[in-house]
């Protein structure tokens, strides 16, 4: 009798759990958000033999075959490009327009026997099979082959374009250096959040990484430093006899590679050559383009302090690492340079920097003394922005049009040039009201190189940027004419990012907010119900081994002074639901441990505070060890 009732306990339970990982696993959860979405009755169950229709342009066929090898890899399933109009997938691209579209719109229908995605560029049927793939089941993610006794997807009709034309990711492969796979990996997974931009921040004072044919010393020297593990920033200076064999370039052959990868992949790549500041690496390898005495001892920055940050920006830089805005030599080089980048690069943009130029070594210097006498120049600024409008004139001179961090507006460009604002949004907002095309990537909301969580467990950066403030990126935000603001982005700065898993916890899941806040329309966007997806795409970055970072999962720490001069902490959670076990006895906390219920007053003598979260009984977050001592250290800084 036992036995039965147990029986039948184990069956119902079994039959309980599949529900609900069915239910679980028919949840439709589409990042970005689409414009509509309806769900319609029943299911497309996955046939094993499936045929694909399509127009036969390239860039269709491009798409197709993608979605050809998605399937076959994981589930299996033969696909057969097929002619008829019965076939089971079906890519179409629209004879007359549909309005509604646009360039990067597109229509899903998910019934029970077929599927039809219809757009009126190659580009939305690219966007259409992004979402039709987030409708499959999680395991569609992994490089294996996987058996499931069905792959079933929710029947729907979507209609989805997007917000803003401009949806990128800027990865700094100057810092470190990312190979040509990295980078294919980082476009493989930015596309599926449909971004279509990739921003390479190609140089800086870590390195020089992209071949010019007419410069051999830029990647001979420039691309190559002491290897240096730890906090960087923070290191000792490299030494005349430490071998310089860390770093590497792309040739000439690897960028027109990974163009054509990114661009059947829908996705522009924009080069930036950041100058007249953060060129280290190219007056180590040119001293010529400096007028500063003695550059010649200088090497390729390791990741030792360069600059003095203590007084706001500009920084004071340490050592000289400006182009010289006196020098003939340095246009010409400039010229050369942007001359080969437009060759190379399709993209209507070239971004040519502009960003935290110390002055200081300027300021000193005779040819730059002389320079604004014949210029009638009266400030550093205005310097500067005399240098701005002569790179600009050579970019312009190649057909291309110019693009800059928003320290280029005070130089007062042409109105062709757009203002890349990363200083919050202001610049941002008063370019586009003199009439500059703007993309927004503001520090405030879009900088993945700043930590997800607290110090006490991320790696630790100068600032910080949770997922939640990242959702709230809205690059329309305080724009009365949004004609102007092209998009935005997300920034990914590597100097503490030493290797592409780490590259990929800083992206993930913030790239998905920064996706949703420039596709989605605002009213479509809801933090609820994203920090839900979230979730669901966490098991999808498991399937397909992409590193992600579960900060969100961590408590957040307030410290105050609670009555009689002691400690007072407060625990919250960026998402609802979580319980925090902590303890001040320096044991691990686990849920037998006592539940966060209302501020603490931490014991006099204790020295940690240890926190973990955990959600119907299962530990979510990560153990935190706080220490007291940096508790109280935060309420002063208050
Ligand atoms: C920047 O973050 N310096 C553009």
């Amino acid at each position: 009798m036992r036995s039965i009732k147990l029986g039948t306990l184990f069956l119902f339970s079994l039959l309980s759990f599949t529900a609900l990982g069915q239910e679980q696993e028919d949840k439709i959860a589409i990042i970005p958000e689409p414009v509509e979405l309806a769900r319609t009755e029943g299911f497309f169950i996955l046939p094993e033999e499936i045929t694909i229709k399509s127009a036969s342009t390239p860039e269709v066929q491009n798409t197709v075959n993608l979605l050809r090898k998605r399937i076959t890899t994981t589930t299996g399933a033969r696909v057969n490009l097929s002619t008829k109009d019965d076939a089971i997938i079906r890519l179409q691209l629209n004879t007359v327009g549909d309005l509604v579209l646009g360039k990067e719109g597109y229509r899903l229908q998910v019934d029970h026997k077929t599927i039809l995605i219809k757009a009126n560029q190659p580009a939305g049927l690219f966007y259409g099979v992004q979402s039709l793939l987030q409708l499959f089941p999680k395991e569609i993610e992994s490089e294996k082959l996987i058996r499931k006794t069905s792959w079933r997807l929710p029947c729907v009709t979507i209609t989805d374009y997007p917000r803003f034309d401009w949806r990128g990711l800027m990865f700094d492969v100057s810092r470190h250096f990312f190979t040509k796979a990295d980078v294919k990996k980082y476009i493989d997974n930015m596309v599926k959040y449909k971004y279509n931009l990739l921003h390479l921040h190609l140089t800086d004072d870590e390195g020089w990484r992209i071949e010019i044919k007419s410069y051999p010393k830029l990647t001979q020297i420039g691309a190559w430093r002491v290897n240096k593990t730890g906090q960087f920033g923070t290191f000792s200076a490299p030494l005349p006899n430490e071998p310089r064999d860390y770093g590497g370039f792309f040739t000439q052959e690897d960028i027109k590679e990974l163009i054509k990868y990114a661009s059947d992949r829908f996705v522009n790549i924009l080069p930036e050559i950041d100058v007249p500041g953060h060129s280290l690496a190219a007056i180590v390898s040119y001293p010529e383009l400096s007028c500063t005495p003695g550059v010649e001892k200088y090497s390729v920055r390791s990741g030792e302090a360069i600059m003095d940050w203590s007084r706001g920006a500009p920084p004071i830089a340490l050592i000289d690492n400006t182009l010289c805005p006196a020098n003939e030599r340095v246009y010409t080089f400039l010229d050369t340079v942007i001359t080969e980048i437009a060759a190379l690069f399709p993209f209507e943009y070239i971004h040519m920097g502009g960003d935290e130029a110390p002055h200081n070594f300027w300021q000193k210097n005779p040819s730059v003394k002389e320079l604004m006498l014949r210029e009638g120049l009266k400030t550093m600024e205005e310097v500067q922005g005399y240098f701005t409008r002569r790179v600009e004139a050579i970019v312009q001179s190649k057909g291309k049009k110019f693009i800059g961090w928003d320290e280029i507006l005070s130089g007062g460009p042409s109105q062709s040039t757009a203002v890349m604002s990363w200083r919050g949004v202001e610049g941002g907002i008063k370019a586009a009201n003199m009439g500059h095309e703007v993309v927004m990537s503001p520090s405030t909301y879009a900088y993945l190189d700043y930590m997800q969580g607290d110090v006490a467990i991320e790696p630790k950066i100068y600032a910080s940027l949770r997922l939640n403030k990242s959702y709230q990126f809205d690059p329309g935000e305080g724009i009365t004419d949004l004609k102007f603001i092209k998009g935005g982005q997300a920034n990914l700065w590597t100097e503490n990012i030493y290797n592409m898993r780490h590259a990929e916890y800083m992206t993930w899941p913030r790239g998905l907010a920064i996706a949703e806040s420039v596709w989605s329309p605002v009213s479509k966007k809801s933090w609820t119900s994203f920090y839900g997806k979230v979730e669901d795409h966490f098991k999808r970055f498991d399937m397909a081994e992409v590193k992600y970072a579960p900060s969100m999962y961590d408590p957040i720490f307030l410290s105050t002074t609670g009555p009689e001069n002691t400690l007072r902490v407060e625990l919250s959670t960026e998402i609802p639901g979580l319980d925090i076990h902590y303890t001040f006895d320096n044991s691990f906390p686990d849920q037998f441990y006592p539940k966060y219920m209302a501020p603490l007053i931490v014991p006099k003598d204790a020295g940690t505070l240890k926190v973990i979260t955990y959600r119907d009984g299962k530990p979510i977050g990560r153990l935190i060890t706080m220490q007291v001592s940096e508790l109280k250290a935060r309420i002063k800084k208050k």
